[in-house]
């Protein structure tokens, strides 16, 4: 998705907006560009493709490595193909004011015919030059500031944005806004740091100003002032980001994706620090303090979520209905507005999300809180826009998760709504020693991951064996279900092989069809109450002549038999397997990638961050 950088201070203005953008790489882009201020005038640069082509123009514009304020932009098409003219920055009709943007001008069409009926002449097929162009006419209309001429701007556009405006008859000053879009403002010692990402200001600072929606910010050289869209005055706390440039590093693995695979006993640990107390035999989540009562009252819960974080909640239907006895029903985000959900009293919904930006997600949370339900959070970005339009929540505690295909972020989501389920269970029906027994559980899982993790080599041999097949199934029962559903998304949006996941027995109601001689079928298979049934399933594939690669539990000899590859993960209940099970099949869908030659962390027409409908 976009990214937007801003800096104003001592230093080169496009030194610090190139290494942001590159910070903000991993959330997809197709286009970048840059402008910068200097002697009089405002300075452009940009370009399709990677940042380093960006790189290469500015390397031969010396006025743009003079300026010391400036703004920078990724650009992730929507409007318009991925070209130099439509990438951003984006200008007035008289090139003295320059935007970047985030998000999408859904009026765009009727204030571009206006203002081509009053002369003003496009460049370029975006959205965001209708909103240039309307603030530099707002400017030329006798707009006092240029903060006067967005917010009259603003004040007419419908839709999401996250803004950073500049212009060269005021060039001391940045001016950002957010409606729907995330934008952060670093403050550093004589220097501030406009983001949409705290990645791109770490590097900087990790003092910074979180603005809502419909806030505006103005930032000099020496001030940083902010307010509403109406121009009320707000007064905000400098904030610290917990995050360190370490950690958003690679940390000597070659992909984002296989740290993150290999940090999750280390992440899992953190997310239970403190909340899973074997001391007092306790689930203890500060954040759902506040709510505690009206989570007992609940009568139905509803999780909703994409992608990765879909099936997540898809887990935690089993878990709260398993360990808490709470009706649970799971819904697409991205479906959950438009069919005019039954949310009745004594409903909570949970919307879960790594960015805490989704779109969809986001859609979801105000339509449930806009029906009066008990509105909660499991994210993982600390202040973002969902962690902040909850009632309450609880942080996954991840870490910052790079890699487009989500991974340490799913496996922290199961551990949240385990403990969640069990903090509610316990109060509701479980007994103390069935709940002692899950948190010792609970707290073996990450040695345990690391089990699995050292079966890497052994796995990626599969992967490359397997590479050349064009079609996969995943199949799994009860809570390996989901991670079925896991396994195949992971394969085929890294690897861009195709890969459908199944409930095992619904093989038989059509997809066996598909089953030919060599085609691979992932059977994630550990002991439980459905491991019997599975190896009916596993002799229907057999039958056709299709390959069989088993995630079995260790000590399970037998499956050995009637499978080509089999991969074991150590035991635990049945409730905790999918944080066992899902790892092998992230290694599996990692090597896949890397023997296919994919581009790993930024698989093609991906985003980190989907922050459009
Ligand atoms: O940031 P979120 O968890 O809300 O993102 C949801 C999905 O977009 C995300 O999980 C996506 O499916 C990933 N590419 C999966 O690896």
């Amino acid at each position: 998705m976009c990214g937007i950088v801003g800096y104003i201070g001592p230093k080169r203005a496009c030194d610090v907006l190139i290494e942001g953008l590159k910070r903000l790489e991993y959330r997809g882009y197709d286009s970048a560009g840059v402008c910068v201020y200097h002697a009089g005038r405002l300075h452009i640069a940009k370009s399709p493709g990677r940042i380093s082509e960006l790189e290469k123009k500015i390397a031969e514009d010396p006025a743009i490595q003079c300026g010391t304020v400036g703004i920078g932009h990724t650009r992730w098409a929507t409007h318009g193909e991925p070209n130099e003219a439509n990438a951003h920055p984006h200008c007035d009709l008289s090139g003295r004011i320059a935007l970047v943007h985030n998000g999408i001008i859904e009026n765009y069409a009727p204030l571009k015919r206006f203002l081509s009926d009053h002369g003003h002449v496009f460049r370029s097929e975006t959205d965001t030059e209708v909103l240039a162009q309307l603030i530099g006419r707002f400017c030329q209309d006798g707009a006092e500031t240029l903060e006067d001429a967005v917010r009259a701007a603003l004040s007419e556009v419908g839709g999401t944005y996250g803004i950073a405006v500049m212009s060269a008859s005021e060039p001391d000053k940045l001016v950002v806004a957010r409606k729907g879009s995330p934008l952060i403002v670093g403050v550093g010692s004589g220097e501030y740091i406009v983001a949409s990402d705290a990645s791109a200001i770490l590097e900087h600072t990790t003092n910074v100003v979180y603005l809502n929606d419909n806030e505006m910010a103005v930032v000099t050289r020496d001030s940083l002032r902010t307010m509403t869209l109406d121009n009320v005055p707000v007064s905000k706390e400098v904030e610290q980001i917990e995050w360190s440039l370490e950690q958003i590093a690679k940390g000597g693995h070659e992909h984002f994706m296989l740290k993150e695979i290999f940090e999750q006993p280390e992440v899992v640990k953190m997310c239970m620090r403190g909340r899973v107390d074997l001391r007092d035999m306790r689930i203890q989540l500060g954040g759902l303090e506040s709510v505690t009562g009206a989570l007992l009252r609940t009568k139905r819960l509803i999780l909703t979520a994409c992608g990765t974080a879909w099936h997540a909640a898809l887990v935690g239907d089993y878990l709260f209905e398993d360990l808490a006895r709470i009706p649970t029903e799971v819904q697409y985000a991205s479906e959950f507005r438009y069919r005019n959900p039954i949310v009745e009293d004594d409903t909570t919904v949970i919307a879960i999300s790594q960015s805490g930006e989704t779109a969809d997600t986001l859609a979801a949370l105000r339509e449930a809180k806009e029906k009066g339900a008990l509105a909660l959070g499991i994210v993982n970005v600390v202040g973002s826009t969902i962690a902040r339009e909850t009632d309450a929540g609880v942080y996954l505690h991840a870490g910052p998760e790079i890699g487009v295909a989500s991974t340490k972020a799913f496996t922290c989501q199961l551990v949240v709504e385990t403990m969640v389920a069990l903090l509610l269970g316990r109060k509701r029906l479980l007994s103390q020693p069935v709940m002692e027994q899950y948190l010792r559980e609970l707290a073996a899982i990450p040695d345990k991951m690391q089990r699995v993790l050292d079966k890497a080599e052994e796995i990626r041999k599969i992967a490359e064996d397997y590479v050349d097949r064009d079609n996969w199934l995943f199949l799994g029962r009860g809570y390996n279900y989901p991670i079925a559903l896991e396994g195949a998304l992971k394969l085929k949006e890294i690897s861009y092989i195709h890969a459908e996941g199944l409930p095992a027995a619904e093989m038989k109601h059509g997809p066996i069809a598909l089953i030919h001689e060599g085609m691979p079928a992932v059977f994630v298979t550990p002991q439980g109450p459905t491991y019997d049934k599975i190896l009916g399933n596993i002799e229907e594939v057999r039958a056709r002549r299709g390959k069989i690669i088993a995630v079995a539990s260790e000590g399970d000899e037998g499956i050995r038999s009637c499978c080509d590859r089999v991969i074991t993960v150590p035991d635990c209940p049945v409730a905790l397997q999918p944080m066992l099970t899902v790892i092998p099949l992230q290694l599996l869908a990692y090597y896949a990638a890397v023997a296919r030659g994919c581009n790993v962390d930024k698989p093609r027409n991906l985003a980190k961050s989907v922050t459009v409908e």
